[in-house]
């Protein structure tokens, strides 16, 4: 890859979809600290990334980005100073165009100026998101996209220091399928994770609203398993689990497909309050071990009905994972074959299921009755 990071796909915490532009440093720190005392971070949760609105309204007389004076009065160097002092990485919000989403200074026309101040301030991960990218005569959008996130990439590789580039630029051509097949012809050459679907819903929504919206990044995202790989991964967004609204099954089910996807683990609610269910789910060592199987294969949909799908991911070590997921307002029992997720010559299986640790064998049929939103992740193994 580009810059030889992220193996795996990255893990951590973003606070874009629980707080948006209300942070400041104390809220910033409470939850890095979380991520520590929770256990999160040595489970792999390991990137503290503050999203949009950190910035001062304006750059500096040199030019230079700074920390918004009253949300974060130490600096930004600072932040990033008490972030590694937790033993965790410190990642950072910009945008390719001249303005951010929020209508901060963005990155456009300072591209190596602002990955230079990055570096300075020892930023680990970077994500750079695509509003007001603005209009080049005798360019097309698709055109212009590419060059900012081609120049902010070659801008990262000249200040010497490894940041993770995170590129939001598939999620601007959505409407536009041409140019978006466009966009995922480069992300992989520039980045190390992009963005796919829409934002995923915002903490204050109605936890039926958080289901569909999980529903929807996942069905964008799962079909894009050939663009993901060891050091570029499709990024459907945030992580709910914690957030209100939402069943222990629904956030099992969130957790068990971006897993099973490869997806970036990115929590997104608030730490210090998550309870000690959706804490287990975020934390289930079986699962992450799932996303971060080193072989990086995204699983896809190997069968599926109308209210359910069965997924497969080969592992490394020639297991295979096998999510069954049932979207239906009812209990379901779900069957598939060893045929289906991978394993034809198998005479019998193994099975552990990865959320109760219960562990089964099979002559080759896979089933069981998964409950309403729910999913059942498997671990199975060939005799
Ligand atoms: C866009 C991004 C979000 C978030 C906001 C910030 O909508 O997709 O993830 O970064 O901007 O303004």
């Amino acid at each position: 890859a580009w810059n030889g990071l992220a193996p795996t796909p990255p893990m951590g915490y973003n606070n874009w979809s629980y707080y948006q532009c209300n942070i400041n440093e104390g809220l910033i720190l409470a939850q890095a600290k979380a991520l520590v005392s929770s256990g999160l971070a040595k489970k792999g949760y390991d990137t503290i990334t503050i999203d949009d609105c950190w910035m001062a309204k304006k750059r500096n007389s040199d030019g230079e980005l700074a920390g918004d004076p009253q949300k974060f009065p130490h600096g930004m160097a600072w932040m990033g100073q008490q972030v590694h002092a937790l033993g965790l990485k410190f990642g950072i919000y910009e945008d390719a165009g001249d303005k951010t989403c929020a209508g901060f200074p963005g990155s456009w026309n300072f591209f190596q100026k602002d990955a230079d101040t990055f570096a300075k301030w020892k930023v680990d991960y970077i994500k750079l998101d695509g509003c007001n990218v603005p209009t080049v005569p005798g360019k097309t959008s698709e055109e212009t996209y590419r060059y900012a996130y081609k120049s902010f990439s070659d801008a990262i590789l000249h200040t010497h220091r490894k940041m993770v580039y995170s590129e939001s630029a598939p999620a601007y051509f959505q409407n536009t399928p041409d140019d978006w097949y466009l966009v995922l012809g480069w992300v992989a050459d520039y980045g190390n994770l992009w963005r796919e679907g829409d934002d995923i819903a915002l903490g204050q929504y109605s936890g039926p609203r958080k289901w569909k919206s999980l529903n929807y990044n996942y069905s964008y995202n799962v079909g894009l398993w050939k663009y993901a790989g060891p050091g570029h991964w499709n990024d459907p967004d945030f992580l709910l689990v914690g957030d209100s609204g939402l069943s222990i099954d629904e956030m099992q089910s969130q957790m068990s497909l971006w897993a099973i996807m490869a997806a970036p683990l990115i929590s997104s609610t608030d730490l210090t309050k998550i309870s000690p269910a959706a804490l287990a789910v975020l934390s289930n060592t079986d699962v992450i071990a799932v996303d971060q199987d080193p072989a990086g294969v995204q699983g896809h949909i190997v069968q599926f009905g109308e209210t359910y799908d069965v997924l497969a991911k080969p592992l490394s070590n020639g297991d295979v994972a096998v999510v069954l997921y049932n979207k239906g307002d009812a209990p379901k029992k779900i069957k598939t074959t060893a045929t289906l997720v991978g394993l034809k010559n198998a005479s019998s299986l193994k099975l552990k299921n990865l959320v109760s640790k219960a562990m089964t064998t099979s002559q080759g049929d896979i089933e069981t009755t998964v409950p309403s939103h729910g999913s059942v992740i498997y671990r199975v193994s060939a005799q």
